[in-house]
């Protein structure tokens, strides 16, 4: 496994192996690192399906608000290698900021690293779940994700539906921007409980964790509800939220029902709807979701 922090040194190895491999496929996990079992099971899809995996370990201060974790966002670097070698990683590519946003604007003493141009999002895509309440993220991520896009040019990009919304947004930049990769969609993985694995679980204390399970107890109420035969929002949100009662300590910040392309709030299913929360526990973010689908 080779480990580079330059944009060029990236290009150059790909571009030889691209060269010597008329036929392969680059596949590509991009990452804020702290690897955990979701990650490790969008590498393992990667590593099954491409002649060369990369995976980028990149913590992206665009996407953090100014009251966000990025100080304390956890980094475990030499772990996180050493997961990507016995998952069978090509490249792990991890940049610091400045060989990303580039030397001048520090230089000229911005406080913080912005690019100058940057991918924005529709807005009709930003408008629900974690938008409102994180102004900023989606086009910090879609600037981010473009960029490295630009840098690997991969043939598969492999992201979890964990994060539905960031998903949705990536889809459709990667069609309005006509970038010739496939996105694949990888489900989402979860401890025995329930709970997401996400790289924010670090912040929780054994007994939190237990109390989070109630997010993922909470969507399969709401699920069932729906299987029963009422695909109406009021009704499938009632018993999310009679789950959720039980467990005070998880501090709602929205529970809602969207078309899982366009994120259209929806009133009741018709096909398909994603039926997503997120909650804090203490000062911790946690998302989750689950689809619901008539045949
Ligand atoms: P990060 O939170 O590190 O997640 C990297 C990828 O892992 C994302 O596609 C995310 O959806 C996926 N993932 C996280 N937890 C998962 C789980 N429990 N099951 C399945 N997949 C899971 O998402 C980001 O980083 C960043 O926004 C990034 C795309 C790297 C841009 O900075």
């Amino acid at each position: 496994m080779r480990l580079f922090t330059t944009i060029a040194a990236v290009r150059c190895y790909l571009n030889f192996h691209r060269s010597k491999m008329t036929q392969a496929t680059i596949g590509f996990v991009p990452t804020m690192g702290s690897l955990h079992l979701g990650h490790l099971s969008l590498i393992e899809r990667a590593r099954s399906e491409n002649a060369i995996v990369v995976v980028s370990i990149f913590v992206n201060p665009l996407q953090f608000g100014p009251q966000e974790d990025l100080d304390r966002y956890p980094r475990s670097l030499d772990r996180d290698l050493s997961l990507c070698k016995q998952a069978g990683v090509d490249l792990v590519f991890a940049p610091n900021a400045e060989e990303i946003f580039g030397r001048s604007q520090q230089a000229k003493g911005k406080q913080q690293t912005q690019p100058q141009t940057s991918v924005v999002p529709p807005s009709s895509l930003m408008a629900v779940l974690c938008g409102p309440t994180r102004p900023g993220h989606f086009p910090g991520v879609t600037t981010i994700v473009a960029k490295f896009f630009n840098i690997i040019e991969p043939d598969r990009v492999y992201f979890g539906r964990k994060d539905a919304q960031q998903l949705a947004i990536i889809r459709r930049m990667v069609t309005d921007l006509n970038w010739p990769i496939e996105i694949v969609a990888c489900k989402i993985v979860r401890d025995a409980s329930g709970l997401a694995y996400s790289s924010r679980n670090q912040y929780l204390t054994p007994q939190q964790q237990q109390q989070a399970a109630v997010l993922y107890r909470a969507l399969c109420k709401g699920k069932q509800v729906f299987l029963d035969g009422n695909c109406d929002a009021i009704a499938i949100f009632a018993a999310v939220e009679a789950e959720l009662a039980t467990t005070p300590e998880v501090k709602l910040e929205y529970l809602q029902l969207v078309d899982p392309d366009t994120m259209t709030p929806l009133t009741k299913v018709e096909e398909v709807g994603l039926l997503a929360i997120a909650a804090r526990v203490n000062t911790t973010r946690l998302i989750d979701n689950l689809i619901l689908r008539n045949r």
